[in-house]
This record gives structure tokens, C-alpha cells and sequence, in this order.
């Protein structure tokens, strides 16, 4: 099931999300939901708060860029608790995008290499080194479940100059091919219940 992206600006993209249990309820499901919620906003690593689950999960799926990233071919994977154990070379400035604040693209600057460690969905432990491309992927979905979005990296200037692009994203005022919840959704849907 394709599941609404959360937007910026909601409460659940600034929390520290909580480490998955083995036993978790619904943890299968929530991650197939995941996959195809990614797939159908053509994203290329999707967050689990960001379908607003604040959980220690993430995918990338970096194999449709397997001709412009290096080593992608592989890299096909579901992150469950990870932990960046090491960051290291030199500091690089790449463009970021993200499917929880639409249109707008920046250079985010991030180590060139990680080691990381985590588990996939049959809870088998990985510990992987990434560099480059992949390296800044993974780095942008664990600040996901750090509560950090990438707009946090930026200067002073740049966030003053993002404010009310930001601010339009949070009221709703955003045009997506794909559904998003709001932080004003938040009160509505409780009413209901
Ligand atoms: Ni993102």
C-alpha cells in the first residue's frame, strides 16, 4: 500500500525515532508499504518517520542509478536500527533533494565515507563500508531517524533564503504527484477519532 509522505514541518520529522523491536507488530507490512511508497515517488531511500512511523528504519534503493552511481548496482537494502559507527575523508558538497520537502534542491556538504552497521528485514546484522554517491544517501535517510532534515546543514543565509519556500511546504501549499500528510492534518484527523 502506497502510504502519504509527511511534510516538513511535522512534529514526527523532528523526533529521535525509537529502535525497532524483533517482535514489532506489523513490521513486515510497514516495510513492503515503504518500498512501494518509495517506488511511486520515484525516491531513492525512503525514512520510516517520514510515512510517519518514528521507527529506527530506512531503505535506499540506489540500483536504478546504477549507471551514474558507482557500485549501486548492489545496493538494494533495508537498514533496521543502523548505527554510523565511523565518518571519515574529506568533506564534499553535493545537491540534496527529499520527498518531504518538494522542490527544492541544495548543496549539502557530508563526509565522503561511512561504516555502518544494521540489520536487514530477516534480521541478519550487516556491518558495510560506503563511500561517494551511496555514502551520502545513506547519511541523508539516518539523519531521518535522528530528526535531521537535510535543510538543517545548510547556512545561516541559505535556511534565511529557504524560509518561506518551507513555511509554504508546512501549510500545504505544495504541489506533489504524490499524497503528503501536514502538520495541520495532525489536529484535524484527531477530532475525528
Ligand atoms: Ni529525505
Amino acid at each position: 500500500m502506497v502510504l502519504p509522505i509527511v511534510a516538513y514541518g511535522h512534529p514526527v520529522l523532528r523526533k529521535r525515532a525509537r529502535e525497532v523491536e524483533q517482535n514489532e507488530p506489523k513490521l513486515d507490512q510497514l516495510i513492503q508499504n515503504m518500498w512501494e511508497t518509495m517506488y511511486y515517488s520515484e525516491g531513492v531511500g525512503l525514512a520510516a518517520p517520514q510515512v510517519n512511523q518514528s521507527l529506527r528504519i530506512f531503505i535506499i534503493d540506489a540500483t536504478p542509478y546504477s549507471n551514474q552511481i558507482a557500485g549501486a548496482e548492489n545496493v538494494r537494502h533495508t537498514f533496521i536500527n543502523p548505527q554510523i559507527v565511523q565518518r571519515e575523508g574529506e568533506v564534499d558538497m553535493m545537491e540534496e533533494g527529499c520527498l518531504s520537502i518538494p522542490h527544492i534542491r541544495e548543496e549539502v556538504a557530508r563526509k565522503y565515507a561511512i561504516s555502518i552497521q544494521y540489520y536487514d528485514a530477516d534480521w541478519n546484522f550487516h556491518d558495510e563500508y560506503y563511500s561517494g554517491m551511496l555514502a551520502r544517501i545513506i547519511q541523508h535517510e539516518y539523519d531521518h531517524i535522528e530528526g535531521i532534515l537535510f535543510t538543517d546543514h545548510l547556512s545561516t543565509m541559505r535556511k534565511t533564503m529557504l524560509r518561506s519556500k518551507l513555511s509554504n511546504i508546512s501549510k500545504g501549499r505544495v504541489e506533489v504527484e504524490y499524497r503528503m500528510i501536514f502538520p495541520f492534518m495532525k489536529k484535524s484527523s484527531k477530532t475525528k477519532t
